[in-house]
């Protein structure tokens, strides 16, 4: 594992962007992650975009319940944040088809992204409370794309995207754990001090499926981007 802290949220953005820019023009296929502290490396990654698209895009999780089409969904915000800007060919976006029937979904997506060879680079963010994707802490090392249901620290986190408390979905579909771990290469970000004590226990804490991002700790390619609020208590 490598740790990479940068002085300031725009650094860290600044230099995942550049990174993510020349990835993006290899024939690579590259998984995108939702969340604010994605929003920030997107917004530098549209200020530097990559000369031209070769690589692939999958997505991390989707909430489930919402109209397609929905503006709160994940895809919306990747098309907004991503997609869209970067002219990204729609014949290299591979998403969750048809999550009416929400099963069938997640195991053909797991298979989508079997047949694409694989991750060879997954962006990840990671919640308050150690989820990544959307495996919530009891997520086990063996899952897969699936079916799981949000936790309500995560509903609460996320409510601002939404009305109210209960229109946040309380069900999503995420890449599992193993999945996660297939990929060639994971980029896990944090900012802020408000993430230091879980950047404290997925770093220095037991490994355990009570918080989810441990069990990526000994993953070859893991490369974790802090600002250094994000890395205060590791320091
Ligand atoms: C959300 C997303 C995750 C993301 C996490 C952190 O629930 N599903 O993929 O990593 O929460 O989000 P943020 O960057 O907004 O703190």
């Amino acid at each position: 594992m490598k740790i990479q802290v940068f002085d300031t949220e725009a650094q860290l953005a600044s230099h995942v962007a550049s990174l993510l820019a020349a990835k993006l023009e290899e024939s690579l296929t590259i998984g995108f992650a939702t969340g604010k502290t994605m929003v920030s490396i997107y917004e530098h990654l549209k200020l530097n975009p990559p000369r031209t698209i070769k690589a692939r895009a999958t997505m991390l999780d989707e909430y489930l319940g919402l109209r397609a089409n929905d503006e709160r969904s994940y895809a919306a915000f990747l098309n907004h944040h991503v997609f869209s800007p970067l002219h990204f060919p729609n014949s290299q976006i591979f998403l969750p088809q048809d999550l009416s029937d929400p099963i069938k979904a997640s195991l053909s997506y797991e298979k989508a992204i079997h047949n694409l060879g694989g991750l060879d680079l997954q962006l990840l963010g990671i919640g308050l409370n150690g989820h990544v994707g959307l495996n919530e802490p009891g997520s086990s090392k063996e899952s897969r794309t699936r079916v799981v249901k949000i936790a309500e620290s995560t509903r609460v986190a996320n409510q601002n995207e939404f009305s109210s408390l209960e229109e946040v979905p309380t069900q999503a579909l995420t890449l599992g754990m193993a999945t996660l771990r297939e990929a060639k290469n994971l980029w896990l970000i944090a900012n802020g001090e408000k993430k230091s004590e879980i950047i404290l226990k997925f770093l220095k804490g037991e490994v355990s499926e009570d918080v989810p991002a441990t069990l990526l700790r000994d993953h070859p390619g893991l490369t974790v981007f802090l600002d250094k609020n994000a890395a205060k208590k590791i320091s």
